[in-house]
């Protein structure tokens, strides 16, 4: 069973499932690994370490399409060669085409650092604070049509402290990523 990663930047979401999946019972246990990193951006850092794992690697440069139903469209089959049996969107920042979604239906799932329902899209953090919530986290879930909406599968709750600033909550909510995503990722591939 493969896996294919989608990400845009740093990537330290797919480093942990990266190193979830190189456990000695993981592959085994899943029959599953991660066959392929996909970036939009080339400079984005988790593609270094995604190398280092030896990973394959691709870079879609969305900036090379004149349309977005183009670029998902290319995404698409670049993702196809690697047979996917799910698609893990990892802090990949481009909003997908309805077409793109209902073509991975059923086998793509993203993590979003709020607890969802509340606060879609983006600055979760800041927006959390300014809310004056108790609490912040993230969630884990299957990808529709819709942005940042579909079938829950893991959530984790973090504290909001007094002190805190975007930077420092989006910290304390990251390690609590780097644990609920791998942990649905191997809930799904044991399906
Ligand atoms: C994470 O907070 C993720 O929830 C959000 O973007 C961030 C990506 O971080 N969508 P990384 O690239 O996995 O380090």
């Amino acid at each position: 069973k493969n896996i294919v990663i989608l990400i845009s930047g740093g990537g330290s979401n797919m480093a942990a499932i990266v190193r979830a999946s190189q456990q000695q019972d993981w592959a085994g246990r899943h029959g599953a690994r991660v066959a392929a990193v996909v970036s939009n951006k080339a400079s984005a850092g988790g593609l270094v370490f995604a190398r280092e794992n030896g990973i394959a690697t691709e870079v879609l440069d969305h900036k090379q399409f004149a349309t977005r139903e183009a670029f998902d469209a290319e995404l698409a089959r670049i993702i196809d060669r690697h047979d996917p049996a799910l698609v893990v969107l990892a802090g990949f920042m481009r909003i997908l085409t309805p077409g793109f979604v209902q073509h991975f239906e059923g086998r793509m799932v993203n993590i979003h650092p709020s607890l969802l329902p509340a606060f879609p899209g983006l600055h979760t953090h800041q927006r959390a604070i300014d809310e004056g919530c108790k609490f912040a986290g993230c969630t884990v879930h299957r990808v529709t049509a819709e942005l940042d909406v579909g079938p829950i599968l893991e959530q984790a709750v973090v504290p909001i402290l007094p002190d805190d600033t975007a930077d420092t909550l989006a910290a304390r909510v990251l390690t609590q990523e780097h644990v609920i995503y791998p942990r649905a990722i191997a809930q799904l591939m044991r399906n």
